[in-house]
C-alpha cells in the first residue's frame, strides 16, 4: 500500500512563499498528474514529497505516517527528472543496478530486478551501451528502468518527457500508462500539458501560483471547471469567455445579457447571482454551431481558418470586437473574411462564472 496526503503544505524560499497551504489525498493505485503554467510550484510540491526539499509548514504523509523529517532515501520513493540525470561514464547496465548496489542489495536479486525492468521496457539490446550511444526516447526508459528496479511505493514523474519529440512523447504516454497498469504502483507526474494530462490521469490536481485550483477527474474538470483559470486551462483551443451582466434569475438557471448583444441562458444553481452583476459567459470551441443561414445567437467575422484535415478551427471577432474560437468537424469552406451566424452551445455546454472572484456558478447535479 502507499497512499499519500498533503496537509496544509507550504513553501518559502527565505522571504518568498511559493507554496500557499496544499490540502490532497492520493489513495494507492492512483495515477495523480500535477499540472499548472510555468513557476507554479509543480516541481517544487513534488520535490518535497520525494523528501529533496523540506517543507516550511504542514505535513507530508504516507501511508499515514509524518514523513517530514525521512530523508529521501528511506522515503520508499524514486523520482525520474527530465533531464534523466544518468551517469555518462557507465553503461545503462551499471546505471539500472548502481543504486541497488550502494543499498548492498545482493547480487543475485540486483540482476533479477535489473533483467525485468530491462524486458518491460524494452532496452535489454541497449545494456551494454553508455547513455551517449542512446536516442532520447531510450535515455528516457533507462532513466524510468533505474526507477523501476528500486520497487518504490511511489514514483514521482517531472516533466519526464518534455525533451521528446510529438511522435515519441505520445508512444512513451502509452508506455508509462501501461507501466503504471503492470505495478499498479501509485505515481504523481508532473507536466504543463494538459493534454498529457487529460490522457494520462486518474485525476488532475491543477496548480496555480502555488496554490490548488481544482483536484478531480479529466472530464469532470473538462465538464465542470471550478474556476476561469481552470475552464481556460484545461482544453484546446482554450473555451470562450465572453463578458456579459445578469439580466434574469430563474429557479435552475441565469439569463446573462451579453455585452455584445444577445442572451444567453445558462442552466445553473442561481445562489449568489445578482441581477445586473458582471459575468463571464463560458463556452468551447466545440459546443458552438455553424447556422445555415447566418441567423442565431451571434456573427462572427472570420480572421483565420485553421484546416487539420480532420477537424478545423474558425477563429474570428464578435461585433462587440470580442474574440472567438469554434471548432468543426471535418473541413470547411469558410475563409477569412466570411461572416458566419453561431449558435452558442446548446444549454448544457454553457458555464457562467463570476467575473469578480472567477468562481463557477454551480453545475446542476
Ligand atoms: N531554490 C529556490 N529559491 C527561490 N525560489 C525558488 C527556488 N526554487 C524554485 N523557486 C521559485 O518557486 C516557484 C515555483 O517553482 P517550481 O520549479 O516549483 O515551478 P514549476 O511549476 O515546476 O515550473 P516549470 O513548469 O517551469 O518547471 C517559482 O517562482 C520559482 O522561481
Ligand atoms: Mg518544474
Amino acid at each position: 500500500m502507499a497512499t499519500l496526503s498533503l496537509k496544509a503544505v507550504t513553501k518559502a524560499f527565505g522571504p518568498t512563499k511559493v507554496i500557499h497551504g496544499i490540502d490532497l489525498d492520493i489513495a494507492h493505485g492512483e495515477f495523480i498528474v500535477f499540472v499548472g503554467p510555468s513557476g507554479c510550484g509543480k516541481s517544487t510540491l513534488l520535490r518535497m514529497i520525494a523528501g529533496l526539499e523540506d517543507v516550511s509548514t504542514g505535513d507530508v504523509e504516507i501511508d499515514g505516517a509524518v514523513v517530514n523529517a525521512i530523508p529521501a532515501a528511506e522515503r520508499g520513493l524514486a523520482m525520474v527528472f527530465q533531464s534523466y540525470a544518468l551517469y555518462p561514464h557507465m553503461s545503462v547496465k551499471q546505471n539500472l543496478s548502481f543504486g541497488l548496489e550502494n543499498l548492498g542489495t545482493p547480487k543475485a536479486e540486483i540482476a533479477r530486478r535489473v533483467d525485468e525492468a530491462a524486458r518491460m521496457l524494452r532496452i535489454e539490446p541497449l545494456l551494454a551501451r553508455k547513455p551517449g550511444q542512446l536516442s532520447g526516447g531510450q535515455r528516457q526508459r533507462v532513466a524510468i528502468g533505474r526507477a523501476v528496479v528500486r520497487e518504490p511505493k511511489i514514483f514521482l514523474f517531472d516533466e519526464p518527457l518534455s525533451n521528446l519529440d510529438a511522435e515519441l512523447r505520445v508512444q512513451m504516454r502509452i508506455e508509462i500508462g501501461n507501466l503504471h497498469q503492470r505495478l499498479g504502483n501509485t505515481m504523481i507526474y508532473v507536466t504543463h500539458d494538459q493534454v498529457e494530462a487529460m490522457t494520462m490521469a486518474d485525476r488532475i490536481a491543477v496548480l496555480r501560483d502555488g496554490r490548488l485550483e481544482q483536484f478531480g477527474k479529466p472530464l469532470d474538470l473538462y465538464n465542470r471547471p471550478a474556476n476561469l483559470f481552470v475552464a481556460g486551462f484545461i482544453g484546446s483551443p482554450r473555451m470562450n469567455f465572453l463578458s456579459g451582466k445578469i439580466a434574469g434569475v430563474g429557479a435552475n438557471s441565469v439569463d446573462v445579457a451579453l455585452d455584445g448583444g444577445g442572451t444567453v441562458s445558462i442552466p445553473c444553481a442561481p445562489e449568489g447571482a445578482q441581477p445586473g452583476e458582471a459575468v463571464k459567459f463560458g463556452i468551447r470551441p466545440e459546443h458552438i454551431g455553424l447556422t445555415v443561414n447566418g441567423a442565431g445567437d451571434a456573427a462572427l467575422a472570420v480572421t483565420l481558418t485553421e484546416q487539420l484535415g480532420g477537424e478545423s478551427y474558425l477563429h474570428g471577432a464578435l461585433p462587440s470586437g470580442e474574440t472567438l474560437s469554434m471548432r468543426l468537424a471535418g473541413q470547411t469552406r469558410v475563409a477569412r473574411g466570411d461572416s458566419i451566424g453561431l449558435t452558442l452551445g446548446e444549454p448544457g455546454f454553457r458555464h457562467l462564472f463570476h467575473t469578480d472572484s472567477g468562481l463557477a456558478f454551480a453545475p446542476l447535479a
